[in-house]
């Protein structure tokens, strides 16, 4: 097997997905090892996970930074010296700068808890159950500068009940998310993803 890529992981809460990630790169032959845990928040309970498993944890506050360049540069600086691959980012709740992403596009992932270009933003669950729609899941995207908006790996649906509430929904998707995430990585890991004329293109 070629090297496995070392993949970094952006969180600012809980951490189920980061979970979910550690899990998957626990079987040797998984293409991508997560090496690096970065967190906004001091107190996301994400960092315990990362310290459960033994995987390097840091916290980078945006308070400590004037601007959202000055925060970035301290984040990017970290990836570069821990030899990052691949960024996943996984319930991080900052909007990066442009030159940020530019410079990891292609390489930085992102999941979100509904079926994109659909419920876009924050308290996803709440717009889906307010829409009345009968259908929602998660999707993987690549991240670009326009929030929400990359080009898409990989979604998966699960029903809406009428008796849903965003504690149901919520764990319905998420249950998805922790599959679906280890299966994008893995394909972007194996170089089998790729960004082509703003669309995910799928090699051999
Ligand atoms: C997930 O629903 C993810 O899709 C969204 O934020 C939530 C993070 O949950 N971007 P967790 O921290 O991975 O448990």
């Amino acid at each position: 097997m070629t090297k496995r890529k070392r993949t970094a992981v952006l969180i600012s809460g809980r951490g189920s997905n980061l979970a979910a990630l550690i899990a998957a790169s626990r079987d040797p032959s998984y293409p991508a090892e997560i090496v690096l845990v970065i967190s906004n928040v001091e107190t996301a309970e994400g960092l315990k996970v990362a310290a459960a498993a033994n995987i390097p944890a840091m916290t980078i506050s945006h308070k400590s930074f004037a601007s959202r360049e000055a925060f970035d540069g301290a984040i990017d600086a970290a990836l570069t010296d821990a030899n990052i691959d691949i960024i996943c980012e996984a319930g991080f709740m900052r909007i990066h700068s442009d030159g940020f992403v530019r410079k990891w596009q292609g390489r930085m992932l992102n999941i979100h808890p509904s079926l994109l270009p659909a419920f876009k933003g924050i308290r996803v669950h709440q717009q889906v159950l307010d829409a009345g729609v009968r259908v929602s899941g998660c999707t993987v995207h690549f991240v670009v500068p326009e929030l929400d908006s990359g080009p898409i790996i990989a979604q998966a649906a699960v029903p809406v009940f009428p008796t849903d509430t965003v504690e149901t929904l919520q764990n319905r998707v998420l249950a998805e998310e922790h599959r679906l995430y280890p299966a994008a990585l893995k394909q972007l890991a194996e170089g089998r993803v790729v960004i082509r004329e703003g669309k995910v293109v799928f090699l051999g």
